[in-house]
């Protein structure tokens, strides 16, 4: 009897943990690469809700006072067709900066995989709505201080995440892909959104001093600092969470807000570049 309840003690406070971390954790991650310039970035929503509205993201990104906010994806699930909390999200966001939004797989499937075409028009329309800006293989520029940012956002093929509805046979991006879509990097400081960080790389070889990314939800269940599992289902994927560097370009990747996981806590990160 006592060995049943010794060995119960720890299964309840891990099953608690877990809870915990699934229902109510939410953490900042400081990241300081520079200075003059403040990026809030979150990502991978999906259907995570932190308080009404998602009011303890907006109150944690605005105390931080940023100068940007980036959403790299996922802001919805493919399956999901309530867009309110979303909305009004959005509507607190741009109060306090500029929000720049890029589509993730769930939002790009709406349409590649025939789930809800209907919903990405409505999440188009609230984002633009907003006064937020969705770049889908385009950009933008913004001047904060002395500085000119160029700000661009990357939506690759479809296959990069499923292949005839498999996780199998995906196809990589390379420069060149990078270049057929968005052209050669522009001259000057660039800042580049990018929902899957498996190709960070490239990114950095095309030019971007700063790729925001996300996707890989830090790899759901983390063990010694390592991410386990990617959404392709692939084990220990390179890129889960934190800043990753390429001769120094910078591949900068949120462990995202939503799904379930484990010692991986939802984050939302500042940057100071
Ligand atoms: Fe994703």
């Amino acid at each position: 009897m006592n060995k049943l309840i010794l060995a119960a003690i720890p299964a309840a406070a891990f099953t608690g943990y877990a809870v915990y971390e699934n229902a109510a954790s939410l953490s900042l991650r400081y990241e300081s690469l520079g200075s003059g310039v403040r990026i809030a970035h979150i990502s991978d929503l999906h259907r995570r809700r932190f308080g009404r509205n998602n009011r303890r993201i907006t109150s944690l990104i605005a105390s931080e006072k940023p100068d940007l906010i980036f959403i790299t994806g996922d802001i919805i699930s493919r399956r999901q067709t309530r867009l309110n909390t979303v909305e009004k999200m959005l509507r607190e966001l741009v109060k306090i900066a500029p929000v720049y939004v890029i589509f993730g797989n769930h939002e790009q499937g709406l349409t590649e995989e025939f789930i809800n075409a209907e919903v990405q028009e409505r999440l188009i329309e609230i984002i633009k709505l907003s006064g937020a800006k969705l770049l889908r293989n385009s950009r933008d520029f913004i001047i904060i201080g002395e500085r000119r940012l160029n700000i661009i956002g990357y939506e690759p093929d479809y296959s990069v995440y499923k292949s005839d509805g498999c996780y199998t046979d995906l196809t990589p991006v390379t420069k060149a892909d990078i270049v057929d879509v968005l052209g050669e990097c522009p001259k000057g400081e660039t800042l580049l959104l990018a929902h899957n960080p498996l190709f960070g790389k490239a990114y950095a070889e095309w030019g971007a001093d700063y790729t925001f990314s996300g996707h890989v939800h830090g790899g759901i269940v983390r063990i010694f600092g390592k991410g386990i599992l990617s959404p392709e289902r692939k084990f220990l994927p390179k890129y889960t969470k934190g800043v990753y560097d390429f001769g120094g370009k910078k591949l900068l990747v949120s462990a995202g807000l939503g799904k379930l996981r484990l010692f991986n806590s939802p984050e939302i990160v500042i940057y100071d570049i």
